[in-house]
């Protein structure tokens, strides 16, 4: 019997994909880093019983009958899974699995580090100090934001939220938060006030952070009118994924000095990012980096290929959506 072929897409190191191997199947490894085309993904996808995605690459109905019948699973390199058509997969009868927790501390610390560098202007720091024009200390010079005793607003406090609001404050910041339902015994700890309503959220955090998925319902979940509603001189912090906000009006929001600055990983149309944002000083911008650390992304491989081996067993992993 020919062993059951699993395509990973994207280039991976050795070790990460070892499991598969040693359970008997059959790696088919793309070899670079860039993603392929649809085509490419449908004609290598032709045949797996396993595919292996992230977070570029549209899992639509046209990959998954190319793959054709003998797909068992897709587990994608992610914990979000708005590329992937979940009810396409369900209908096939494919699971999908992702990777949740092992990311969330990683995604957090970004997600602090971005917030503090917005806050404290280290961005333009930088450029200052490497232009040569740094003349020496000054009173005035890049006056940022101080933390403590501001509020953040976490929209969305499930496991990355909670982690991002847990270190806020030990930076003595005040935590609201908003999502359809309260939860009481995440936010009793953090001493997070829950607002039923996102538009009341926005009117009182300093700081507000995303931590919500891509749907229809939250594309430009942040929309003109609404990021007018945060105060003026505060920050934005977006870890989650980059159409929750309309960027365009982000742009406006941020060239007029409504916002005193953002801390972005995540854009509209990855990789293009709105030349907009590119020539405003007081924005940190990162390549979408929220679980880019060696430790998370070798304990998300592990969460892949364990689950991909237990699917393709007939069991059903924890870590299974659909
Ligand atoms: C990263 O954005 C992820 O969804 O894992």
């Amino acid at each position: 019997m020919t062993a059951a072929r699993v395509f990973v897409t994207r280039r991976l190191p050795d070790a990460w994909r070892a499991p598969l191997a040693e359970a008997g199947l059959a790696v088919d490894a793309a070899g670079a880093d860039d993603p392929l085309t649809p085509a490419e993904l449908r004609t290598r996808a032709a045949g797996a019983a396993a595919l292996w995605v992230q977070l570029n690459d549209a899992v639509d109905a046209a990959l998954l009958d190319a793959a054709g019948p003998g797909l068992r699973v897709v587990a994608t390199y992610s914990v979000g899974t708005n590329h992937i058509d979940l009810a396409a997969c369900r209908e096939r009868g494919v699971v999908v699995v992702h990777t949740p927790d092992v990311l969330t501390d990683a995604t957090a610390d970004l997600a602090m580090a971005l917030l503090l560098a917005a806050a404290r202007r280290l961005p333009e720091g930088q450029r200052l100090v490497e232009s040569g024009g740094w003349t020496g200390w000054a009173p005035t010079q890049l006056l940022g934001v101080e933390l403590r005793g501001r509020t953040l607003g976490v929209v969305g406090l499930g496991r990355i939220g909670a982690a991002v609001a847990r270190r806020a404050r030990a930076f003595g910041m005040r935590i609201a938060y908003h999502q359809r339902r309260a939860r009481p015994d995440v936010a009793a700890p953090l001493e997070a006030d829950y607002e039923a309503d996102l538009e009341a959220l926005l009117a009182r955090s300093d700081v507000l952070t995303l931590h919500a998925p891509l749907t229809p319902d939250t594309r430009h979940l942040l929309d003109a009118r609404r990021l007018r509603l945060l105060p003026r001189g505060a920050l934005l912090v977006n870890t989650a994924r980059g159409p929750l906000v309309d960027e365009a009006a982000l742009v406006d929001a941020l060239r007029d000095g409504h916002l005193a600055g953002a801390g972005l990983d995540v854009y509209e149309e990855e990789p293009r990012v709105h030349p907009g944002l590119l020539a405003l000083p007081h924005v940190v911008l990162a390549p979408h980096l929220g679980s880019a650390t060696v430790d998370t992304r070798r304990a998300m491989a592990r969460l892949c290929t364990d689950a991909i081996v237990a699917v393709l067993r007939g069991e059903r992993p924890a870590n299974a959506l659909a």
